[in-house]
């Protein structure tokens, strides 16, 4: 059944419907659709809109398709145009003419754009409690391994760091990512019920009831740009693509960290895959495929700023292709989410590898030249020095920890055998690494 059959001649041709149909996509909108009509119906009921008694009527049709389409008595298909039509047409069905008051004062416009909206709030939620989870997650395992290791920049040896605060600058990335979802919640929190197809309505609606009714802050100030704003849906996968890009990082990390060069951490075999054809293989493939699918987010943020572009306003029929984007992007963010934490939570760290690490690479060396400036040496001219002292270690194959002070005094008089105490790794993060978290 069309909503809209009236003004044709012509039956829509079959392609046409095929092309039309977003039904297999905003399918997954219904329990918004019939909660936004029912907020809807209640007001018409009573602004005395329509008679007291059908609102009364429609609520419980409305109800009733709900429930059975939970308890899936009512499955979500057939040559329905989307699931405004698919709920409209099954009302009629069931309660007869009155279901045909429902759409009274509202437009499929308006109507979109309150499902859409009630659905990113309530799967926003969802994304946050998963990063959540997720921190919980980064945060016990950083506790427990409070192992020294490299620190690197440019991926080169660069200073030492612990295994905890390497970790748990994931957890900082990720309360950003908490809070940019939040902020965004905060921008969209506005009800576009009543905007109507893109001039608002003759009939005396209350936009403030449905607004209470629905729970959001307030109705959207302007018609035109409440049916055609989707700037929550690509700040939402901007907000996506930037936990993605952290996810990947991480991948990259635990990629490179589970290699035999690196062997810092064991990838359990549950999160990892084997190779058909090399026996002694272990993948770290949930790792990669995070790291791959950051790329599919992106282009879903691409796809939809592309179709927004140029379009005049208000609505226009490319924005259907809006849900397709955004839901790819949300599934994947949360599926990540999750198995990210499964792969932390079941990690095994290697401290004596990471220790081991530690003693080649010179990371003390930076220390050396501090300690120097402990003896009133500029720290410009000191780092001269111990550059040449790096380069004497290296020639006689030592880490500088291993010079004897002798060797230490041909660079400079000021040496003494406090320096080994100054620069032990462990000393050093004593003196180093200074952070609520
Ligand atoms: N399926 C449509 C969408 O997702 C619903 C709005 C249709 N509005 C219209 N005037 N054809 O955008």
């Amino acid at each position: 059944m069309k909503l809209w059959g009236g003004r044709f001649k012509k039956e829509e041709n079959k392609l046409m419907e095929d092309f039309n149909t977003s039904l297999p996509v905003d399918k997954r909108l219904y329990f918004e659709d019939i909660t936004g009509s029912i907020a809807h119906v209640k007001m018409l009921g009573k602004c005395n809109i329509i008679p007291t008694e059908d609102s009364k009527l429609i609520e419980l049709g409305l109800v009733s398709i709900l429930n059975d389409i939970e308890n899936n008595n009512l499955l979500i298909e057939g040559d329905y145009e989307d699931i405004h039509s698919f709920v409209e047409s099954n009302l009629i069905k069931r309660i007869g003419d009155v279901g045909k008051k429902l759409h009274t004062s509202r437009s499929r416009n308006d109507q979109v754009a309150l499902d859409t909206r009630l659905y990113t709030k309530h799967q926003t939620m969802n994304t946050i409690e998963n990063i959540i989870s997720l921190k919980d997650t980064i945060k016990t395992v950083a506790e427990r391994n409070p192992y020294i290791m490299p620190g690197y920049t440019h991926l080169q040896r660069a200073q030492v760091v612990t295994f905890r605060h390497h970790l748990m600058a994931y957890f900082s990335m990720l309360s950003r990512d908490e809070q940019r979802l939040r902020n965004a919640l905060e921008i969209l929190d506005e009800n576009p019920l009543g905007c109507c197809a893109l001039a608002g309505t003759t009939y005396n609606i209350d936009r403030n009831l449905t607004t209470t009714e629905l729970g959001f802050k307030k109705p959207v100030d302007n018609f035109l740009d409440g049916v055609s704003d989707r700037d929550y849906l690509l700040e939402l996968i901007s907000d996506f693509s930037i936990i993605m890009m952290h996810l990947s990082r991480l991948s990259e990390e635990l990629i490179l960290w589970s290699s035999q060069e690196f062997g810092f951490v064991q990838i359990d075999d549950s999160y990892s895959t084997g190779s058909s054809i090399m026996p002694q293989k272990k993948n770290p493939d949930a790792a990669e495929l995070i790291r791959g699918k950051t790329g599919s987010v992106y282009g879903n943020l691409m796809s939809l700023l592309t179709t927004m572009k140029g379009l005049p306003l208000a609505y226009n029929k490319d924005m259907q292709e809006d849900k397709q984007q955004f839901f790819s992007a949300l599934d994947t963010v949360n599926s990540c989410l999750k198995i990210m934490k499964e792969m932390i939570a079941t990690i095994k760290v290697k401290e004596d590898n990471m220790k081991k690490a530690v003693k080649r690479g010179f990371l003390n060396a930076t220390e050396v030249a501090d300690y120097l400036v402990t003896k009133q040496v500029p720290f410009r001219e000191a780092h001269g020095i111990v550059g040449a002292i790096v380069i004497y270690a290296e020639e006689n194959d030592k880490a500088i920890e291993d010079l004897t002070l002798d060797e230490f005094k041909q660079f400079s008089e000021l040496f003494t055998e406090d320096i080994y105490k100054f620069i032990d790794y462990s000393e050093v993060l004593k003196r180093g690494i200074k952070t609520n978290l």
